[in-house]
């Protein structure tokens, strides 16, 4: 073999190609992104040291998601203000938070809320701003689920996951807004769904919601930069809670079943410390899911007649699997 063709097949030139690679191609990618990493860490660490002593309201704080939130947010050193329906659920949630050793800890306020009673949430915010004065940080997770074809779903049924869901939200926003405004500071956030960013089949109502939940935070996040306001809106796959079991059926009874994809959702806590860290870094807009659901979103905004082609198979295999439960 002559000198040059051995010197071309010797280690060090094997070793050359690798500086190259690292040099020139891994270096230019890893490090910009490795000082992103750090900046985020460091203004997150900054953040969270602000978080002692905020308010924060929870709505849906009785189960699943919302009591999850009441656990990080009270264990960041919050002080928070649980609300729901089931007074005696936010009193075990109260009690459960209590338990923890926390430093600086504030004793949870439990306030009944009902959203669908649009009339009374004036009233709700007057008592909610009396504990502390005011709210740093509202968190709009109460919410409600349907399993029914549009077919079949009464319109009363219609209407009540969209107040719930959507007006109960609206409502308790504007309410709020005021003493945010004056204050020059607060941060609202929307807990939606991916289904709030594409429809699926037997869902209509539930992600009707969610469109319009993701479109008003849109809107109201304009609305008050300039007022130093934070607008964030959450967009889940599935979450491991009781949502399918709280869900309504097309005629307005409780569906009472736990579906398979929320069996096999996504951990509520892990989901919860994830919103925290959104809130502390003010992401405007996340979605939190499996591929699945991510690539489902692309496909609905990049190849529509894709998407409404694999949505029609959807629907035709669950009214096939409905008929045959029949
Ligand atoms: N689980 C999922 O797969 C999933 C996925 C994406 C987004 N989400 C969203 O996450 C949020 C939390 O749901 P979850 O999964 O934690 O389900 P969940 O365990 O059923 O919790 C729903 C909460 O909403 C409250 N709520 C229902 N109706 C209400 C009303 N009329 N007034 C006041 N509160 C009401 C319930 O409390 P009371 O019954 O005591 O009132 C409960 O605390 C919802 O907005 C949901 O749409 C869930």
């Amino acid at each position: 073999m002559k000198l040059q063709e051995m010197e071309k097949c010797s280690p060090s030139s094997d070793w050359n190609v690798l500086y190259w690679v690292i040099g020139s191609i891994l270096m230019p990618i890893a490090l910009p992104l490795a000082v992103i990493n750090l900046w985020q860490r460091f203004r997150s660490q900054k953040y969270r040291n602000q978080l002692p002593g905020k308010v924060v309201l929870i709505t849906g704080a009785s189960s699943g998601l919302g009591e999850s939130l009441a656990h990080v947010f009270y264990r960041a050193g919050c002080k928070v203000i649980l609300a729901a329906r089931r007074a005696d659920e936010l009193e075990r949630v109260k009690k459960d938070l209590m338990a923890l050793d926390v430093e600086p800890a504030y004793p949870p306020t439990v306030l009944p809320l009902d959203l669908s009673e649009l009339n009374s949430i004036p009233d709700f915010v007057a008592r909610a701003l009396a504990v502390y004065n005011h709210v740093d940080i509202l968190i709009n997770n109460g919410g409600i689920s349907v399993r029914a074809d549009v077919s079949a779903t009464a319109v009363d049924v219609d209407v009540k996951v969209m107040v719930v869901n959507y007006f109960g939200a609206v409502a308790l926003t504007k309410a709020l807004l005021p003493s945010m405004t004056k204050r020059q500071m607060g941060h609202i956030c929307f807990i939606s769904s991916v289904q709030g960013k594409f429809a699926i089949p037997q869902r209509a109502a539930y992600s009707a919601s969610k469109h319009a939940l993701q479109a008003f935070a849109d809107c109201l996040r304009a609305e008050v930069a300039s007022k130093k306001i934070n607008v964030s809106c959450i967009s889940p796959g599935y979450i491991r809670t009781q949502l399918s079991m709280n869900a309504l059926t097309g005629t307005g009874t409780s569906y009472g079943k736990m579906d398979g994809t929320t069996a096999k959702g996504m951990s509520p806590e892990k989901l919860a410390e994830r919103i925290l860290q959104c809130i502390i870094r003010k992401e405007p807009d996340i979605i939190v899911s499996d591929i699945q659901a991510k690539i489902a979103y692309y496909l609905r905004h990049l190849l529509p007649s894709v998407y409404f082609w694999v949505m029609a198979k959807r629907a035709l295999k669950l009214e096939k699997a409905a008929k045959k439960s029949n």
